[in-house]
C-alpha cells in the first residue's frame, strides 16, 4: 500500500518555455565561431539536424582544451566546468512532446516527465542525458539473481555491476531469521526490496531521499505484482517508518563528498559526513531486538586514499551501539568480460557488514 505517492512529481530537467533570443546553428555555419559565441554567453539553438548539436559540444570542447592548460586536477576540473556552464547555452527544441531536428532519438521522458507542456527548449547536454536513460528505460537491466529485468525510472541509480546483489543474494539464502518485516534505506531502482521479496519477506517499508527512485520503484511493484509488499515513502533515512524490522538494509553512497550534494543521483555516489552517525543512530529504534542491519559497502574510498575512514568500522570502533555478526567480501568482475582492467579498480571489493544491536 503505497500512500500519498501521486503527490510526489518526478525531479525533471529545466526548460524554457518563453521565446529566447538565440543563434541558430546549421550545419554549414562556422563551428568555431558560433563555439566562441557560446562561450561568450550566448544561447545556440540545434536547427535542422541532431548531430549539429553534437558537432557544436565536439567543438566546445576542443576549445576549452586549448585554453585550459593546466592539466593538474584542479585544472582538468576547471575545464569540466567550463564546459558544463558554456554546453547548457546550447538549446534545442521540442515541440508535441518530440524533438523537432531530423534524425533525432525518440525519447519518451519528453512526454511522460512534461505531461503539463508539449512545446520548450531545452539543454542539448540534458536531452543526451535523458536519451541514455530511455533507452536504459526500454530496454531494461538484466539482473540474474532476480531473474527479471528492471526498467529504471529517470535520474534514479542503478546497478550496472552485481557483485554486492549477489554477496546479498547469499547471505539472504543462508538467513534463518523472522521475515515479518524489512526496512531498505536508499531503495534505488528495487534491487534490494525485490530481493527481500523474492526470499519471502512478508512487509517491506522502502525510502529513498531522491523523488524518482520513489515513483520508479512504484511503477515497477506493480509491474512485477510485487506492490502489496511494498510500501513506499520519499524521506531521510527512518522518515515516517512506523515499524520495527527484522532486517535493515542499506546500500549507502559510498564515496564521501567533498562538494555540496545536490538533490537526485548526486546523492547516490556521495554522502555528508553526518549520514553514517545518523543511520547508526536512528536505526536501533527501529530494529527488532532480535533484528540485523545489512550494509553494502565498498573500498573503492580506500583504493583512492588510504587513510578515508570507513565509516562502519568507524561505527563499530567508537560506539558501543553494535556487534559485528559478520564481514563478508568480494572482488568486483569488470563490468564487462571484454573489459581488461589494469588501473586500482583491479583490487576493489565490495562488502557485505551484518550487525545487532548491543
Ligand atoms: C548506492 S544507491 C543504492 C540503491 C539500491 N538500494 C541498490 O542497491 O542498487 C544509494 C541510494 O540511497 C539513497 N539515499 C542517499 N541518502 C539517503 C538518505 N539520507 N535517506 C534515504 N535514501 C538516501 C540515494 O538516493 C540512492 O538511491
Amino acid at each position: 500500500m503505497n500512500k500519498n505517492l501521486e503527490s510526489i512529481k518526478a525531479d525533471r530537467p529545466n526548460i524554457i518555455t518563453s521565446e529566447i533570443e538565440a543563434i541558430s546553428f546549421y550545419r554549414k555555419m562556422d563551428t568555431k565561431a558560433t563555439v566562441i559565441d557560446l562561450i561568450a554567453g550566448k544561447y545556440v539553438l540545434v536547427e535542422e539536424y541532431f548531430s549539429n548539436g553534437l558537432q557544436v559540444l565536439a567543438e566546445l570542447k576542443r576549445n576549452l582544451e586549448l585554453k585550459y592548460t593546466d592539466k593538474s586536477f584542479q585544472g582538468k576540473r576547471d575545464c569540466r566546468s567550463a564546459f558544463r556552464e558554456a554546453s547548457h547555452r546550447l538549446l534545442i527544441k521540442v515541440k508535441d512532446n518530440k524533438l523537432t531536428v531530423k534524425k533525432a532519438p525518440t525519447i519518451g521522458w519528453l512526454e511522460l516527465l512534461y505531461p503539463d507542456v508539449s512545446e520548450f527548449y531545452i539543454s542539448f547536454p540534458e536531452i543526451q542525458g535523458m536519451n541514455s536513460s530511455w533507452q536504459w528505460y526500454e530496454k531494461g537491466v538484466e539482473v540474474k539473481t532476480l531473474d527479471l529485468f528492471l526498467h529504471p525510472f529517470y535520474g534514479t541509480y542503478f546497478p550496472t555491476r552485481f557483485d554486492h546483489l549477489k554477496l546479498f543474494d547469499k547471505w539472504l539464502k543462508k538467513y534463518e531469521g523472522a521475515k515479518t518485516n524489512a526496512i531498505d534505506i536508499g531503495v534505488g531502482s528495487g534491487v534490494l526490496s525485490f530481493q527481500l521479496i523474492q526470499n519471502d519477506f512478508e512487509n517491506i517499508f522502502a525510502t529513498d531521499t531522491n523523488k524518482n527512485a520513489i515513483i520508479g520503484v512504484d511503477k515497477e511493484s506493480k509491474r512485477l505484482n510485487y506492490e502489496d509488499k511494498i510500501s513506499l515513502n520519499h524521506g531521510d533515512l527512518f522518515e515516517s517508518c512506523n515499524i520495527k524490522a527484522d532486517i535493515i538494509v542499506f546500500n549507502p553512497p559510498w564515496i564521501k563528498a567533498k562538494h555540496k550534494l545536490e538533490e537526485g543521483i548526486d546523492k547516490a555516489m556521495y554522502y555528508e559526513e553526518e549520514l553514517f552517525p545518523r543511520f547508526f543512530e536512528e536505526a536501533k529504534k527501529y530494529l527488532n531486538p532480535e533484528g540485523k542491519i545489512v550494509l553494502i559497502f565498498s573500498n573503492l574510498a580506500q583504493i583512492d586514499d588510504e587513510k578515508s575512514i570507513h565509516p562502519i568500522i568507524e561505527e563499530l570502533q567508537k560506539n558501543n551501539r553494535y556487534r559485528k555478526d559478520l564481514h563478508l567480501r568480494r572482488d568486483v568482475r569488470a563490468s564487462s568480460r571484454r573489459t581488461k582492467r589494469t588501473d586500482s579498480r583491479d583490487n576493489e571489493k565490495v562488502e557485505l557488514w551484518v550487525l545487532s544491536a548491543k
